[in-house]
């Protein structure tokens, strides 16, 4: 089978925010790629960057990013400002966490799908109104039509996030970011939001890089994941090796602490500790702190990724000259 192209490439992507505290290295030296037709995940907890690694790749943050992106073999640094804006107006699109804080409550649903169609497209008003119904029915909501006049404190939580992909899909993206796009939904609702997310990507061969901090939505959509810890990738991997064998003492951890149908009596496992104080880091395993298997070279010395069987992992515990 021919390897598929890259849709997506992070290369040594930093982020760093001068604050007052001194400065947060909220992300740094975060590499990964994203396939055609792939969905990859990135998963870690609260803090640890990965909002601020998605809203880099559609250049939203109000900081310094540095490091490479490439995105369908084109460094997005050479391209002119309108090149760039088609980019991440038309074939990248993002989908955020809180659907109503994205949304315009002054405006309809019908107005909000309509302006990127208006703006990226030479679509007519006419033309515009025939997708933006289109695309209501694409995300699973019937009434289009009473829904195209709605306004968004009129439609439940599930109904926006719907509604957001709509948007989201409606200049025909070749990969959708999506930031814990079901997070602040119900399970049940959760569920069918994911279930639409997957068949729209199947039926339309996207790529997704899906951030989350829900295991339970790994499993269900990813093909690869990237897990990262305080800034930085700790391990990458394919959905099963992470699941069936995952390395780095951290990872293990997550999926330790993911609740296991049946065992009801036994209390849930936390990783003990917290993440670090971005702004305090030392050149130092930072998952040192809480990791039961911590020697001294991980006070000392960063580990690097390296690869360790078929996924790469960032600890000392499988550098060969430190195993012995
Ligand atoms: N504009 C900013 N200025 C200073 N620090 C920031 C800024 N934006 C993000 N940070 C910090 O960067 C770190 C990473 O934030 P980020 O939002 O990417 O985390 P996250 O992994 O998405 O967490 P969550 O799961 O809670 O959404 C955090 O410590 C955050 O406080
Ligand atoms: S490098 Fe050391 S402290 Fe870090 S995860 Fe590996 S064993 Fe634990
Ligand atoms: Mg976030």
């Amino acid at each position: 089978m021919s390897e598929r192209a890259s849709v997506l490439e992070v290369k040594h992507l930093s982020a760093h925010f001068e604050t007052e505290q001194g400065i947060v290295r909220a992300v740094d030296d975060v590499s990964f790629s994203v396939k055609e037709g792939e969905t990859v995940c990135v998963v870690g907890e609260s803090g640890c960057g990965k909002s601020v690694t998605a809203m880099s790749v559609m250049g939203l943050v109000q900081t310094d990013v540095k490091g490479d992106l490439f995105f369908k073999g084109k460094n997005l640094a050479e391209l002119s400002r309108g090149d760039l804006r088609r980019v991440r107006g038309n074939d990248l699109a993002m989908i955020f966490q809180e659907p109503m804080s994205s949304l315009n409550p002054v405006l309809t649903i019908g107005e909000q799908i309509m302006e990127p169609l208006l703006v990226h497209h030479p679509y007519s008003k006419k033309q515009a109104r025939h997708k933006a119904i289109e695309l209501i029915e694409l995300v699973g909501i019937g009434r289009a039509e009473q829904i195209f006049k709605s306004y968004p404190h009129q439609l439940s939580g599930g109904m926006l996030q719907r509604i957001m992909i709509a948007i989201a899909l409606s200049c025909d993206p070749d990969m959708l970011i999506a930031d814990e796009p079901t997070t602040a939904l119900d399970v049940t609702i959760q569920a069918q939001v994911l279930d639409l997310l997957r068949t729209l990507q199947e039926e339309r061969n996207m790529s997704m890089l899906l951030i989350t901090h829900d295991l339970g939505v790994v499993a269900e959509v990813a093909d690869f994941v990237v897990v990262m810890y305080a800034g930085k990738v700790i391990e990458t991997g394919t959905v099963h090796d992470i699941f069936a064998s995952p390395k780095h003492p951290y990872t293990k951890g997550l999926l330790y602490a993911k609740p296991v149908l049946g065992n009801r009596t036994k209390k849930l496992y936390t990783i003990p500790g917290q993440v670090p104080n971005l702004v305090d880091l030392t050149p130092s395993c930072y998952f040192h702190e809480r990791c039961e298997h911590a020697m001294d070279i991980c006070r000392e010395k960063m580990p690097t990724l390296k690869l360790e069987d078929r996924q790469h992992v960032a600890c000392w515990l499988y550098e060969k000259e430190v195993k012995g």
